[in-house]
């Protein structure tokens, strides 16, 4: 560092309370000042300020190890410039969490509970389909934000001390029928419904519908290979923004100490802060005002593996736009006491209000302290009138902006420290803050127009959260949430609303694989290109269809037209958007199999193994039209 500013550290040093840092807790920054920038030095007061001297307890002589005492002040800068207020605010905020924590104190307490307003659908119906035509024509006012920064250990544990240093779930095939990834499906579907958005605003300009992806150092490498070798997938690059969220600092004790790494004395642990943060990232990257400034409306959140999402976007796109919802939650039916959060309002003593997912263990006590002396049960329908959340939102674009410009996109914050004992003193290791992106709604107004949309489960909800060990220990009833009952809730999803469009589809068979027992539908897969709402997958099938238990159909391409096709086998159709394709009559062959192979094979890559089986392709009719024109296949 040059002299000259040196001494200007220093003389600001000066000015700020040197004798600070000359106490018992700084005398080693003290000494090392002239290793660092004026910046860092006003970091390392900061620290101190803040009740973290600690972090220079070891520090040795200046000439000794000083590019880490500079990396130290960099991670620490990174820290505070990436959190909403600083690390002083996280270490305020932790401070009262923690204290909370230790206290046992409540956060529902002087809340009581009662059932939002919502739009309960049916799959099929009239209302269903209206919505979604509404939906539909949605979509070009439309942004889309996948949060893709999580590590996925809970599916996949050890994956952080494996030898996959970056990973991405959004890679992961959806099933291995077509092998189709999370993330390929997800811009198709967005692709294929923003092309039918189009055509129902005839005459408007065609407008490039922006998906964001919030990843994390842990993904964000993977997911732009992912992307930059498939060509994004057919989206152009420019669709397509990837914000990537940082960690944030690991805490000791009580006293919000930060966590040295037990293996790096210059290296503040940290860990994720959670899929809230993609709120601050949205807001901080100026991309919300350029939506706004471009007639954009709504923001739709998802998230990185539920391949059954889309059928459910355009019919609660619709119900957002009907109802004026400024917050929409997509939910699913939910039996009382289930293991899902369900979305409630709460009221406050002091007038509060919101809507808001609370979690299943936390809502049965709830409602049993508030006049409720059973708790969460059923109602005549047969379910929780609290319907479960399954974490996709629809947000309105305006409000949202609004409620953001003042909280910065903070959310309300939680800290789940895991206690030595009971005195609450120590921790077994480590914690953090931790946000969720459905908390957005704790800081609205009671104005707010904050509702839901409940669809079946079937249609809408199949995320890959457990690992096979995990899954094969989910009680009876449950849902597995696994790779393999996310697979076969595909063919299932596909089957049933074939089924609704007047195909005969045998009824599936129960198998168990990897110890968990599943329906098996006949694999039925089609591209979004077919059909993105129910009314397309209507028009595209007509007359007497059939399709048995062993078969496969996979359909790509926009106008293929299935009618009278009696299929017993595998058949496979796919044609360019200008071929128009009437395909029909009967097909049997011996067809693509599902067979269960051994977990821990190591011949096999995890991805198969994850499921517990395999798609055997023994035979199969495949019909490809490549060029455009008409055609009919009556096999
Ligand atoms: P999960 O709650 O399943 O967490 O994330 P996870 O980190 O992926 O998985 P575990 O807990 O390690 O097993 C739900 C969604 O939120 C994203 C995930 O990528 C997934 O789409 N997420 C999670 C983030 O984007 N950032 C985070 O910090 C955490």
């Amino acid at each position: 560092m040059a002299s000259s500013a040196v001494n200007s550290a220093i003389d600001r040093l000066a000015n700020l309370q040197l004798n600070e840092l000359s106490t018992s807790s700084s005398p080693n920054l003290h000494k090392n000042l002239s290793v660092l920038s004026p910046e860092q030095i006003e970091l390392g007061k900061m620290l101190l300020e803040l009740g973290q001297g600690h972090l220079f307890e070891n520090w040795p002589e200046p000439g000794v190890e000083d590019d880490d005492k500079k990396a130290l002040l960099d991670q620490v800068s990174l820290l505070n410039s990436s959190y909403p207020g600083g690390l002083s605010s996280y270490i305020k905020t932790a401070k009262e969490l923690l204290a909370d924590s230790k206290a046992g104190k409540n956060p529902f307490d002087g809340f009581t509970p009662s059932v939002p307003f919502g739009e309960v659908l049916t799959f099929g119906d009239d209302n269903f389909i209206q919505y979604e035509d509404v939906g539909v024509k949605q979509v070009q006012d439309a942004a889309f934000v996948l949060v893709a920064g999580g590590l996925g250990e809970c599916r996949f544990p050890g994956r952080i001390t494996r030898d996959i240093p970056i990973y991405t779930d959004v890679a992961l095939p959806m099933e291995t029928t077509t092998g189709t990834c999370f993330l390929q499906l997800y811009i198709e579907s967005i692709l294929s419904l923003s092309e039918a958005s189009f055509k129902q605003a005839q005459g408007e300009c065609k407008r490039d519908v922006p998906l964001v992806i919030m990843t994390s150092d842990d993904t964000h490498e993977r997911a732009l290979q992912l992307l930059e070798s498939n060509s994004y997938f057919g989206m152009k690059p420019t669709q397509v923004k990837l914000l990537k969220q940082e960690k944030v600092a690991c805490l000791a004790d009580n006293d919000a100490r930060l966590a040295l790494d037990p293996n790096n004395k210059y290296r503040i642990q940290t860990k994720p802060h959670g899929h809230g943060d993609v709120h601050a990232l949205l807001y901080s990257s100026g991309l919300l005002k350029e939506w706004k400034d471009t007639g954009l409306r709504w923001v739709l959140f998802f998230q990185d593996t539920n391949g059954l999402l889309f059928k459910a976007i355009p019919a609660a796109l619709g119900v957002s736009a009907v109802k004026e919802y400024h917050v929409n939650s997509l939910a699913v039916p939910r039996k009382a006491k289930k293991a899902i959060g369900g979305i409630t309002k709460l009221t406050h003593t002091d007038g509060r209000e919101m809507v808001i997912n609370v979690e299943y263990n936390q809502l049965d006590p709830l409602l049993r302290a508030t006049g409720h002396p059973d708790g969460d049960v059923n109602c005549e329908t047969g379910y929780s009138p609290y319907p479960g959340n399954i974490n996709q939102l629809i947000l309105e674009l305006g409000p949202y902006i609004d409620e953001l410009s003042k909280t910065g996109g903070a959310i309300k914050e939680f800290v789940n420290p895991k206690y030595k004992d009971s005195t609450k003193t120590e921790f077994k290791s480590s914690t953090r803050l931790e946000c969720m992106m459905q908390d957005y709604p704790k800081t609205l107004s009671p104005s707010a127009r904050v509702g839901f949309t409940v669809t079946d489960t079937w249609l809408a909800y199949a995320p890959l959260k457990n690992n096979p060990e995990d899954a094969a220990k989910v009680p009876k009833g449950n849902p597995y949430h696994s790779a393999t009952s996310g697979e076969m809730a595909i063919y299932r999803a596909n089957s049933k609303i074939l089924q609704e469009a007047g195909v005969k589809v045998d009824d599936p068979v129960t198998q168990v694989f990897n110890g968990q027992e599943v329906e098996v539908w006949s694999r039925v897969v089609w591209n979004p290109k077919w059909a993105v709402t129910f009314a397309d997958v209507k028009s595209k099938v007509s007359g007497n269809n059939s399709i048995s238990q062993k078969s496969t159909l996979l359909v790509n391409g926009r106008d293929i037209f299935i009618e009278d096709l009696s299929l017993d086998g595998a058949f496979i159709v796919d044609s360019v958007d200008d071929a128009e394709v009437k395909v029909g009559g009967s097909v049997c062959n011996k067809g693509w199999t599902v067979e269960s192979i051994d977990k821990d094979s190591t011949e096999l890559p995890e991805e198969v193994r994850i499921r517990g089986f395999k798609i055997v392709k023994t035979e199969q009719l495949q019909q490809s039209y490549r060029e455009p024109g008409k055609f009919t296949l009556k096999v």
